[in-house]
């Protein structure tokens, strides 16, 4: 996938088709909430958007991290920038979630809960055109572990950022509050090591 530098401009022709696309992508996630299997529903709206290159060539370069495209307390749509060679610890969402690779890898590893710990139980690597579902108990880390960004569509049945829940050391796996800012300061800190590599 062609990445464009966030000091790219885009023209109008691109921001007119940008935009009619993604509020497609929107209005049909919105759309299947409504559907007595919305999880389901859901997830074939993303394979069929990701089917085609137009997905790829109709999002933005976004800065790494979680970025907004939806937001109510039954539905979050994340366009997510993975920057390279970063990991982020485990955590859990408490609803289910949807992830669309549309460029890159992410690799998921699974967890599960084990007395008062966490232990490894499997894992998942995603490349572009994959769709996945995760259960609401469901824990996990992500890994990009490319020498280029990832971007992912990430789709939650509720509210990302209101649900109380938890993240987990990535050394010592203790369990914490999930803290939205540890989580940005992880992108953060993940991008500026890759841009002094660059320089
Ligand atoms: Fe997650």
């Amino acid at each position: 996938m062609a990445w464009r530098s966030s000091n790219d401009c885009w023209s109008v022709a691109d921001l007119r088709w940008h935009h009619v696309h993604m509020d497609d992508l929107v209005s049909q996630c919105v759309e299947a909430m409504a559907d007595s299997d919305s999880a389901g529903s859901i997830q074939d709206v993303l394979r069929r958007a990701v089917s085609t290159s137009r997905l790829a060539e109709s999002l933005p370069s976004l800065e790494p991290g979680l970025n907004v495209l939806f937001r109510d307390s039954n539905l979050t749509i994340l366009n997510i920038v993975w920057p390279p060679n970063f990991a982020l610890f485990p955590h859990d969402h408490r609803m289910w979630a949807a992830l669309c690779i549309y460029g890159g890898r992410e690799d998921n590893t699974f967890f599960r809960r084990q007395d008062d710990g966490l232990v490894r139980s499997g894992g998942k690597d995603l490349v572009e055109g994959d769709v996945q579902m995760l259960g609401a108990d469901v824990i996990h880390s992500v890994r990009n572990p490319g020498q280029s960004h990832t971007g992912a569509i990430h789709v939650y049945g509720g509210d990302f950022f209101a649900v109380e829940r938890s993240q987990w050391d990535a050394e010592t796996l203790n369990e914490q509050p999930y803290d939205i800012n540890s989580v940005n300061r992880a992108f953060e800190s993940a991008e500026q090591a890759f841009r002094s590599d660059q320089s």
